[in-house]
């Protein structure tokens, strides 16, 4: 996204030419910046670790052009449930190329796992003896907790350590493997995802020290092979105007040297090294295009826009902050009109006048439509003044954005566009009352 005098622009096209054509709220995907935020990764880790997969968390963004996008660059898919698997399938991935991390899964879910030919990570020893009854896995994995995890969004994203329902605790993994070993599987895999948003190098090489810490001994006493080290997600983004962003080429040093050090240290051998991350890939090459609809001055400024908590949930759920651009074409002729001429306006304050001067941003709570004073999602934002009809633009909305998305009140959920260079396509259409209805049964006797 960037600015073309006061226009904001996906790549060659505009948010007002997007809104025209397709309505608000919209999710906006750049299919630039995924390619790139994906090759950055491969690329960089790659030069340390040759033997490197990546697997999209596909439930970070479930679209299915941008699973196949990813695919496209090199992507093997994560999965969390049966129904991830089949879009995965349905987008040509097989066997080997889906990990199946389910977490508190039922017979259902393990014989179709089973019968899937994905990579089975399992949760819990405790699920081993069910999944036999189905099958047993070519290659198997066990989810360990590591006893430490961390997130920069919210305590609910760490997803390891005493408080968290994820893994088997690192101290019993090994019982796990030797259960697994006996019932006669002879490959194995070994994962943990362990915190999402996490933006620190040191972080990511002292859960795969103390993962492989893990591994190595477990390795040589049941003399187990690995075929793969799984070291999870959570490479994350900056959201905040001041968070700085992960290194990455910082963080592919660091982990792949301790992982050198290590599997040498055990003898572990060319063991590949996977990562699942979701939101590095998507997280800041998704936007949602939004109208201002109502302006209140009540106890304070309330600027309502058809984008609420319930097209994007991560505000609400995690108090997550998203930067907010504001477009201001409409006005813009006005304002040219009063001499403030080549605007730059973004949600941080920063907007600057053709001759650098600062312009007084207003504060503001940005809101959706819902009955519910949660959906105030923006709280006192310094933005510019904003108009009805006005577009905003709300960043790093490409992870857990629509997919997290739901139909209160009957708002019902956006559309979605894929931009990729000069062109734009409609990747899934706004929902309609009839979909809302979907599935509704007994419909006549309930009038
Ligand atoms: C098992 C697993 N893998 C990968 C991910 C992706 O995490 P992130 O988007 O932080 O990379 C998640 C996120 O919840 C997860 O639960």
């Amino acid at each position: 996204m960037h600015y073309k005098n006061s226009q904001i622009y996906f790549d060659s096209i505009s948010a007002q030419e997007l809104a025209k054509e397709y309505g608000t709220p919209l999710y906006v995907y750049e299919a630039g910046r995924i390619r790139e935020n994906f090759q950055r990764l491969d690329r960089t880790f790659k030069k340390h670790w040759p033997r490197f997969q990546i697997y999209y968390a596909v439930k970070s963004n479930s679209n299915p052009a941008i699973v196949k996008l990813l695919m496209q660059e090199g992507a093997f898919c994560d999965c969390a449930s049966l129904n991830e698997i089949l879009l995965a399938k349905k987008l040509g991935a097989k066997g080997k190329a889906i990990l199946f991390s389910g977490n508190y899964l039922n017979d259902d879910d393990l014989k179709a796992g089973i019968e899937s030919g994905a990579f089975i990570n399992l949760d819990d020893v405790s699920l081993l003896d069910r999944l036999l009854k189905f099958g047993k896995p070519d290659v198997l994995s066990f989810r360990i907790n590591p006893d430490f995890g961390k997130s920069n969004v919210h305590e609910s994203d760490v997803m390891a350590g005493k408080q968290a329902k994820f893994g088997i605790p690192w101290e019993r993994a090994k019982e796990a493997y030797a259960k697994a070993k006996e019932a006669g599987i002879k490959k194995f895999g070994v994962h943990m995802m362990t915190g999402s948003c996490v933006t620190e190098p040191e972080y990511f090489e002292a859960i795969t020290k103390k993962l492989l810490d893990c591994v190595g001994p477990m390795a040589h006493d049941l003399h187990i092979k690995f075929e793969f080290i799984d070291i999870g997600g959570g490479f994350g983004i900056p959201y905040l105007p001041d968070e700085k962003p992960l290194d990455i080429e910082k963080t592919a040093e660091k982990v792949c040297d301790v992982f050198r050090k290590k599997t040498k240290e055990f003898g572990l051998g060319d063991v590949q090294l996977v990562v699942e991350p979701g939101r590095y890939l998507v997280g800041d090459a998704g936007f949602i295009i939004g109208r201002v609809h109502a302006i209140k001055e009540s106890y304070k400024k309330f600027v309502g826009t058809d984008v609420g908590m319930s097209t994007l949930a991560r505000p609400v759920l995690y108090g997550a902050y998203h930067g907010i651009s504001v477009d201001k074409t409409r006005s813009f002729d006005k304002l040219r009109m009063t001499g403030f001429d080549k605007l730059r306006m973004t949600g941080h304050g920063d907007i600057k006048t053709g001759h650098g001067e600062p312009v007084e941003p207003e504060k503001v709570t940005i809101t959706g439509q819902a009955c519910e004073n949660a959906d105030a999602w923006a709280k006192d934002r310094e933005l510019p003044k904003l108009e009805i009809g006005d577009l905003i633009v709300v960043e790093n909305a490409g992870a857990y954005g629509f997919c997290m998305s739901y139909p209160y009140n009957g708002r019902l959920r956006a559309a979605e566009v894929l931009v990729d260079g000069k062109t734009d396509k409609l990747i899934r259409r706004r929902e309609t009352f009839e979909d809302w209805l979907l599935g509704v049964e007994n419909l006549d006797t309930a009038r």
